[in-house]
Order: structure tokens, then sequence, then C-alpha cells
């Protein structure tokens, strides 16, 4: 964060209206920076502050304001298709989520490791010369993949893959938990990209049943927010893949809406949804994004990576 110029408040202790023992208060539940009060959501401020719901909100938006000052330019990462960054406005957005939601073997793993690959590019190739943090559900994430990846793209693979740093989530709560561990990693290395794929298969493994949905939901949305979060403080780009659901008879709702329902829908900035098409032919589509049209691009997924 850039922290706001002239007279503004630079610092939690400089936000009218609020204490010492407030802002010491803030400070030993994790608000101690003017960022992390400008995401964080009232009630969390309650509940952890023990704040009232009036006083959480006007120390929410003194931080919004005051941030919003000095608030860094969004960039991009290119996903190695012209059509599919155009798709997107020109690429991965950073301070946004983008989910991929598609069927099985439709490519989301595979545009989850060309991200990777491709946040390290220099930025006149349409990177941002940083690094990646891969949380990976599934174990799926392949070194094989971002080495073939990288030799395609001239990139040195040992030298790729030691600026992506994997971690294995074991269940939904330690999923949850790797977002935390990811803001103390960027700390030391310049996250600039955060992969979690998937998104939903642990909360949808363990939440089953539709007593459960509510706190699957309630879950689901704590940990889209904690992306959010980290998006915004890092300047990072969220990426983000859903299994679609195609077996309307263990699911719930719409058999062709992607899992997490409106929780998902709400939290992610892009959301794309990817079909097969003929051979290594991609189709993909921009549903529900606020800023751009909706739209339909076909692209690549083979061998060599992602491409037109
Ligand atoms: P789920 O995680 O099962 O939901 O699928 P996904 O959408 O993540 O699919 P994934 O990205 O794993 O796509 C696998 C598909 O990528 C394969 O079916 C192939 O069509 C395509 N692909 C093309 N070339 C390669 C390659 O060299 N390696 C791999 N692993 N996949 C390739
Ligand atoms: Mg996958």
């Amino acid at each position: 964060m850039v922290p706001g110029n002239g007279t503004g408040p630079k610092t939690v202790a400089d936000l009218p209206g609020i204490g010492p023992a407030t802002v010491e208060r803030l400070k030993q539940n994790g608000y101690g920076e003017l960022m992390a009060l400008a995401v964080a959501s009232p009630s969390e401020l309650v509940e952890s502050c023990e704040l009232g719901e009036p006083m959480a909100q006007k120390i929410i938006d003194a931080a919004r304001q005051a941030v919003d000052v000095g608030r860094q330019a969004i960039s991009r990462i290119t996903l190695s298709s012209k059509a599919l960054d155009e798709l997107l406005g020109g690429g991965l957005e950073s301070q946004a989520i983008t989910e991929m939601a598609a069927e099985f073997g439709s490519g989301k793993t595979q545009i989850a490791h060309q991200a990777c690959v491709n946040v390290q590019l220099p930025r006149e190739r349409g990177g941002l010369g940083a690094q990646a943090l891969y949380i990976d559900t599934e174990n799926t994430f392949r070194p094989e993949r971002i080495a073939q990846m990288s030799q395609n793209l001239g990139l040195d693979p040992e030298a790729v893959l030691a600026k992506i740093a994997v971690a294995r989530a074991y269940n939904s709560s330690h999923q949850m938990l790797l977002v935390e561990k990811a803001r103390e990693l960027a700390k030391t290395r310049p996250i600039r990209l955060l992969v979690v794929d998937s998104l939903t298969s642990h909360f949808r493994a363990e939440f089953v049943g539709r007593e459960t949905l509510a706190n699957r939901q309630a879950k689901l949305n704590t940990h889209i927010h904690d992306l959010l979060r980290f998006a915004d403080q890092q300047n990072a780009a969220v990426l983000v893949t859903n299994q679609v659901a195609a077996r309307p008879d263990i699911m719930f709702g719409d058999p062709n809406r992607p899992i997490g329902g409106h929780i998902v829908a709400h939290g992610s900035t892009y959301r794309v949804y990817l079909r097969k098409g003929k051979g290594t032919k991609r189709v993909a589509r921009l549903f529900d994004s606020p800023h751009l049209p909706e739209a339909e691009v076909v692209f690549t997924v083979d061998e060599k990576g992602v491409h037109d």
C-alpha cells in the first residue's frame, strides 16, 4: 500500500474519533494497518474487537477513504491467449478474484499453471515480474508442466519453479488457514498471484446434505472474503477454480451452476465458464461481470500450455 498523501490519515491512530485504547485493541486483533481495516466487515470488527456496530462502520469508512487516496493501480497478468486476455479486459486482474468454472478435464488446472509461469514474465511480456502461490486442494500441481510451459516461453524452468510456492491443503479449514499463511509469505516474497485449485472441492466433500448447506456457504463466504483481502493488500490477482456439478443426483440446485452458488458469485469479480470444444479447443464465456460485456472466445490448451 502506498500511504495516503497530503494531510489524510497515514496510520490507524490518525483515524478521526478513535482513542488509543481502541487503536490498541484493533492492533491486537490484527487490524494494525489501514488496509486491514479497509477490507474488514463491520460484523468482524464488532465480534473480534468488541466495538459497537456504528463505531465499526465509522472506522471502516474512514480507513477506506484513507487507503483510496493512495490506492495502487490495477495490474494484469496475461494468460498467453489474446482472446482469453481480451475476454477478461486485458488479462487476470489484480485486486480481484477470477473464477474459472468448468466440468472436469476442461483445463482449469492448466490455466492455473500457466498463470503461475506468466506472473513471472517481465511487464513488457504481460507479466508482473513477480511470484506465485498455489494452494493445491486436489494434488494436481505438476512441476513438469511448469517446466514445459517455462521452456515454451524461453524461461529457465528451475528458476520459474523456485518462484512458485505450492501449499497442499488437506481440508477446508486448512485451506482457509493457508490464506493467512499467504499473508506471512507475502512479507518475504513478492506474491502477486494466488491460485486456489480448487476453491470448492473440500467444502463440497465435507459439507454433505442439505442441512449443512448454510454452514458451508458461511465458511466459503469467509474464505472468499479473506482471498479478496489478500488481493487488495498485495495488489495481487487471485485465480480460483470451481468444478461445475454435472451430477444433479448428488448436488443441489441447477446442475449446471458452479458450486458455491451465490456466495461465490458475489465474491468473484470475474467469472469465466469454460467448456470443451473440438480436440484441444476450449470455449470461455464471461458471465455475471459488473464491468465487461458477456462474451465468448475460443482458445487452445495442449502440451505447450495455453495459447490462441
Ligand atoms: P478437474 O480438475 O478434474 O475438474 O479438471 P481441470 O479443468 O482442472 O482440467 P485440467 O486442467 O487438468 O485439464 C486436463 C486437460 O488438459 C487434458 O484433458 C488435456 O485435454 C489438456 N492437456 C493438453 N495437454 C496437456 C498436457 O501436456 N498435460 C496435461 N496434464 N494436460 C494437457
Ligand atoms: Mg483441475
